[in-house]
């Protein structure tokens, strides 16, 4: 098994991610959260939502709906321009991304790469046919075409186009849509941001990354006003933001991550950055950062007839700000930093988590389960822990096992209570990432763990 394989293995094994409805057969690119990815994926929200909301005095965030008035996605350019390039086998009617299979066929065949995000449609079905590209079921492609990546639904029982509601396809919307509802009811001034994290979706047709390309996803997104000369300062000034968030808050290792310019930028950005972790397949995307320009403000003033623009306190001068886009992916956050985290030493596996990140923080052990007084005691420790930090009980089967557990979930802290404790009070506490063992009286734990996590 490779790494990747591997960590898609554990996931399943431990409970953080499971395919989706797979008692049914699975249903491709869509994926469940088990009890311990569910605790990941809230830590990461959280610290995204303390360090870019709690902590900015002139951040706010919002919680805008899935659906939205269907000429949102009009206006916003997503209906007619949101696309990708797909070529059909013709004999399974199988479809692929014209793109990922010309990636894949450089790969095989130890070609250079090129920058296939800056070909037209057109260039890509002519690098097919000039190189006999074929399907992998070795059959014959047909042309690429656009594919629109939004999921439609409908409204009611009304037939025809006034029913029709789309899933939303990125967060972003919903910030420029409430831009006039959010200046009227707070003190903001230029510059601000609005924050939000949020369910997006997107019909993605893919070659089966676990959940890094899915159907659903969750963002987290802001959007930064500001006025338009500034622009390239605040974009500097939003890459140290991003960066500080990688490395020092999810601690991720700097060497495998990546900013890397849009050659061909999308219809709404005038400069575009992706920054790129380097997953077992290379460099991949995690998240972005967009100067936007006043696209999206302006197209929504021209669509829904509003006048979006600002008033600046001062000077009264009215104008409608620019936007820089941060741009983040949750699954795919959550995805870089386990990889990162995936350690494989002599002896054990074990997921080295920033503590902060960890689904459990401490898990409690009986050292055996058949007596009485021990697990009373163990019992009075977890529930002391368990008011303050995630702590997981565990009291089946011998110790090795248990540790063996928690350090392939990424636990920092074991605390066992024994025989020992009964007379003298004292746990032992064993660190995962050096697995050391030192004794610490019940009554200090919790400065321990204040210390510590
Ligand atoms: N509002 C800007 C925007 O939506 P994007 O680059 O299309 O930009 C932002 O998406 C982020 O959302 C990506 O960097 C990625 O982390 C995440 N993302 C996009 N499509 C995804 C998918 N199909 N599955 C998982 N994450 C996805």
């Amino acid at each position: 098994m490779n790494k990747f394989e591997e960590i898609v293995s554990l996931c399943k094994r431990r409970g953080f991610v499971y395919p989706s409805s797979e008692i049914y057969g699975g249903l491709a690119n869509v994926y469940d959260y088990g009890p311990l990815g569910v605790e990941l994926l809230k830590n990461i929200r959280e610290l995204w939502w303390s360090e870019f909301v709690r902590k900015s005095p002139n951040t706010v965030g919002i919680e805008s709906q899935i659906f939205m008035h269907p000429d949102v996605w009009k206006a916003s350019g997503h209906v007619d321009g949101f696309s990708d390039p797909l070529v059909e086998d013709k004999v399974t009617h199988k479809r692929y991304r014209a793109d990922h299979l010309i990636e894949d066929w450089l790969t095989k065949n130890k070609k250079d790469k090129i920058d296939l995000d800056s070909l037209t449609t057109e260039e890509l079905s002519e690098f097919i046919k000039t190189n006999n590209i074929k399907s992998p079921d070795k059959n014959e492609l047909t042309q690429a075409k656009n594919f629109n990546l939004m999921f439609e639904t409908d409204l009611g029982t009304i037939e025809g186009e006034k029913s029709k509601l789309y899933l939303r396809a990125e967060t972003a919307q919903g910030m420029y849509v409430l831009f006039k509802n959010i200046l009227d009811s707070t003190r903001l001034k230029v510059p601000f941001g609005v924050a939000q994290q949020g369910k997006a979706f997107r019909n993605e047709i893919t070659k089966g990354k676990f959940i890094f390309r899915t159907l659903e996803f969750e963002q987290m997104e802001i959007q930064y006003f500001i006025r338009e000369e500034n622009w390239k300062e605040e974009f500097e000034s939003w890459r140290k933001k991003q960066e500080h968030w990688y490395y020092e808050t999810l601690g991720i290792d700097k060497s495998l991550l990546q900013w890397k310019p849009h050659t061909k930028l999308v219809f709404y950005a005038k400069a575009a950055e992706d920054m790129q972790y380097k997953f077992d397949w290379g460099f991949d995307e995690v998240g972005g950062l967009h100067y936007r320009t006043d696209y999206d403000l302006s197209t929504h003033t021209k669509h829904s007839g509003q006048d979006l623009s600002y008033t600046d306190p001062n000077t009264n001068e009215k104008f409608l700000p620019h936007v820089i886009e941060s741009t983040w992916g949750l699954n795919r956050a959550f995805f870089m930093v386990l990889d990162n985290a995936y350690t494989v030493e002599e002896t054990r596996v074990v997921l080295k988590l920033n503590k902060k990140l960890a689904p459990n923080k401490i898990a409690v052990f009986p050292l055996v389960s058949n007596k009485e007084q021990i697990t009373k005691k163990a019992e009075e420790v977890f529930n002391m822990l368990a008011e303050k930090y995630t702590t997981y009980w565990d009291d089946r089967g011998n110790i090795g096992k248990r540790y063996k557990y928690q350090d392939e979930v990424g636990t920092p802290y074991c605390v066992t209570i024994d025989y020992d404790t009964l007379e003298s009070n004292y746990v032992t506490i064993r660190d995962r990432d050096s697995m050391k063992q030192e004794k610490v009286l019940i009554q200090d734990l919790d400065s321990y763990f204040q210390a510590n996590l």
